[in-house]
């Protein structure tokens, strides 16, 4: 397995340029499942998890170009498999973005039960309960979601018991196809969901209300073809802001989209960094000063995001004086946190919070990721650390992070890979 070799000690400074977003690729990847016709999508970021949707759509018999410019086009007249098997599945949760689209479009889907992972039990039965509502019958056996539809899927008002992301996602989609009107209430407000329904339009679909808690579907009979560029990744921009902040830098960040990071530039703020922004860029300059702590909550958007928690208790664990992080969206999110004791760091946790007493600088060691933001924080850590740190299982970070070594070491970062 590769490891990450961080000196640490580096004030990050230069530029860089953000990658399409993770979270906005996969469901439109998915969403190419609602029609014959081929759709182009550019600005796939570059890593492991849209290999593995890929390869889902590929074992399902969806037909796929890869251009040169990290773009692809995708084609599921020629899918003649309907089963999203749990070796895919298992790396990835969201490969149960292709039951909604998959069902709409075809009238049945088997998809894996994704199992519990390293950050919480993360069930889907929502995804469930809101399909069986539009007039699915599913049914769980042997570790598999078997759903069939009769003919189109039905129109239907649909009260989300807990705000969930891809959860809203999948019922949109299959929305798209159902016979009639499909009401979400408690709808996921995240740009990701924004991004898919701009997408979903450019192919012929009619939806209205995505950014806010009330998303409402008017059911078209067939969808059409269509060419669309992915988002920014926020959570990958409020990532590298994180790590100039922690290492007193300044740095600038393009391609991205402020007005997505609202909550994390104001803690960036309360942190002591200066920021600045354009339409499509950042920057941010802490003026060669150590942060200052700050206390947040994770909650849906437009609150603060889970996905940029752990970096937020990295920077947090150097900063003057003391922070209180509270996790709210996922249980056991905090892996990260006894690695970075085992640095040096101050880092207690009761519950679902993190009580936080910043240290001057956190002592490198040998440490493990355990899951994707999680790796982040403890690249981050090793970046704030007095001397080398080692980053083990960083198989995660290749799933959501594009380049980052390479993008780390042109913001003057002392990182290299050392290939297994
Ligand atoms: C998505 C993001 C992930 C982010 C998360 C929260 C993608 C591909 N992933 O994950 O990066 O951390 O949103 O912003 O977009 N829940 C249920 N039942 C369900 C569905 C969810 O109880 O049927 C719970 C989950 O356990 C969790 C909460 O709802 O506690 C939110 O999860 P959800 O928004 O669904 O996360 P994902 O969509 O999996």
């Amino acid at each position: 397995m590769d490891k990450l070799l961080i000196q640490g000690g580096t004030r990050l400074k230069g530029e860089i340029r953000i990658a399409g977003a993770k979270n906005s690729a996969l469901p439109i990847m998915a969403a190419t499942l609602l029609t014959d016709d081929y759709v182009k999508i550019s600005n796939l970021p570059h890593l492991y998890d849209i290999t593995t949707m890929l390869e889902l759509l590929g074992c399902m018999g969806v037909e796929s170009i890869i251009g040169d410019k990290l773009e692809v086009e995708l084609n599921s007249s020629t899918i003649n498999n309907f089963n999203a098997p749990y070796e895919l599945v298992k790396t990835m949760r969201a490969s149960i973005l292709v039951l909604g689209p998959m069902l709409a479009h075809f009238g049945q889907a088997e998809v894996a039960l994704p199992g519990g992972c390293a950050i919480g039990s993360r069930p889907v039965n929502l995804h469930i309960e809101s399909l069986k509502q539009m007039g699915a019958q599913v049914e769980v056996e042997n570790g598999y979601i078997k759903a069939t539809s009769k003919g189109r899927l039905k129109g239907a008002h649909i009260f989300m018991d807990l705000v969930t992301v891809t959860g809203t996602e999948n019922v949109m989609m299959a929305a798209t196809l159902a016979d009639g009107q499909t009401i979400i209430e408690n709808a996921a407000r995240e740009p990701e969901v924004v991004d898919l329904a701009c997408c979903l339009r450019a192919m012929g679909a009619d939806i209205s209300g995505e950014g806010t808690d009330t998303i409402v579907v008017n059911g078209v009979e067939k969808l059409h073809g269509c060419s669309y560029s992915v988002m920014p990744d926020r959570i990958e921009t409020g990532t590298y802001l994180i790590a100039a902040a922690a290492t007193r830098g300044r740095i600038k960040v393009k391609d991205t989209r402020p007005k997505t990071l609202e909550a994390v530039l104001s803690k960036l703020e309360q942190a002591g960094a200066q920021i600045e922004i354009g339409e499509d860029w950042i920057s941010l300059d802490m003026d060669d000063q150590r942060p200052k702590s700050v206390s947040l909550t994770t909650a849906p958007y437009p609150a603060f995001p889970t996905d940029m928690q752990a970096q937020f208790t990295a920077l947090n664990a150097v900063a003057k004086g003391s922070g209180v992080i509270t996790e709210t969206v996922f249980e056991n999110r905090f892996m990260h946190v006894h690695e970075m004791n085992r640095m040096g760091a101050q880092l207690k946790v009761e519950g679902n919070t993190v009580f936080v007493n910043g240290v001057k600088a956190l002592i490198g060691a040998p440490v493990m990721a355990t899951d994707l933001r999680a790796s982040a924080s403890l690249i981050i850590a090793g970046l704030v650390s007095e001397n080398e740190t080692m980053v083990d299982r960083i198989y995660h970070i290749d799933r959501g992070y594009e380049c980052i070594e390479e993008k780390l070491q042109l913001l003057g970062a002392k990182i290299r890979r050392l290939p297994s």
